[in-house]
């Protein structure tokens, strides 16, 4: 008969140990703090980016905190490497229980303006290269026979409207719509298929060309309209991804967790200068 009063849950149900991981974009910014993040906590990564120097630096780091690190240049929308990158992970690291697709990214222009060369583009980056990652990673945590845990990196603008990010918006909303539909066709497997919605993080990569984001003026206003006050880290985003690629989020599968500040939730509302909220301010 079932013990409904067992419990089993240990500290060490957040560790990695043992486990390889890929992160694509682990070069930088978000994808950076989730590749050291998932070395911290005792995996071993391996890193696609198509800035090679970028990935390096990350690979050093991660050696040493006694991980093993391997980096592999390449463009995401490349499908076939891509696909090569994947089992290119499994012979030099062994194996494979981590994908983590966060290469994406856009700049703002309007539906009206947008040429069909660039809406393409933003396609191949944010949705496309979704699938033959996603696809060749799980054949490979099939073949591995332990499960595994898939991670999208979507954003809020997957959950509400983006003026000026049309098509990144809608590629966004896809990749939620394929994280419950994949979560589905592999648990049987025991691969577990999840997404992170961030809102701003500033990184390095946009400080160069929106400076004002890291300004005082600037964190002044993520203050007033982020229910937390200020803008998410990098640390907040790789917390998530270590907890959705641990056995602490084992029973935890097709869900998008916001990693925002609140600011999904407050959905139109905002702080007065007393500190208090009103909807529409
Ligand atoms: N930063 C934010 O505020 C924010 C908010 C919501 C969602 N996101 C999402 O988080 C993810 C990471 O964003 P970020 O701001 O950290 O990006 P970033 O520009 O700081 O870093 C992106 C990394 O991906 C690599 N990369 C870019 N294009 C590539 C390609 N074609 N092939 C291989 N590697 C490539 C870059 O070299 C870099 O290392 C993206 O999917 C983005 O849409 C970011």
């Amino acid at each position: 008969m079932t013990d409904l009063n067992r419990t089993t849950l240990s500290r060490s149900a957040i560790l990695l140990t043992g486990k390889v991981a890929v992160v694509t974009g682990g070069g930088a910014g978000i994808g950076r703090g989730i590749a050291i993040a998932m070395a911290e906590f005792g995996a071993d990564v391996a890193i696609i980016d198509i800035d090679g120097a970028a990935a390096a630096e990350i690979a050093t780091l991660i050696r040493g905190k006694g991980q093993r690190a391997h980096v592999i240049v390449v463009d995401v929308t490349d499908r076939d490497a891509v696909r090569a990158s994947i089992a290119s992970t499994v012979e030099t690291l062994g194996r494979l229980d981590i994908l983590v697709n966060n290469v994406g990214g856009t700049r703002p222009i309007k539906l009206i303006d947008i040429t069909d060369r660039q809406a393409d583009r933003q396609i191949d980056l944010n949705l496309k290269s979704l699938v033959a990652a996603t696809q060749a990673a799980a054949r490979a945590m099939i073949d591995g026979g332990e499960g595994g845990s898939v991670i999208n990196i979507a954003s809020i603008e997957s959950l509400r409207a983006a003026p000026s990010y049309s098509v990144y918006a809608a590629c966004k909303a896809g990749m939620v719509s394929f994280t419950r539909t994949v979560a589905l066709e592999l648990a049987e497997h025991g691969i577990r298929v999840n997404a992170i919605a961030p809102d701003l993080v500033p990184t390095a990569h946009m400080a160069t060309f929106a400076p004002g984001l890291v300004s005082d003026e600037g964190k002044a206003v993520q203050s007033r309209y982020i229910p937390l006050r200020r803008a998410g880290n990098l640390d907040d985003c790789a917390g998530a991804a270590v907890f959705l690629a641990s056995a602490m989020a084992d029973y935890i599968t097709g869900v998008t967790i916001s990693v925002d500040g609140g600011t999904w939730a407050s959905s139109g509302w905002t702080r007065d200068d007393d500190g208090g909220w009103k909807l529409f301010g």
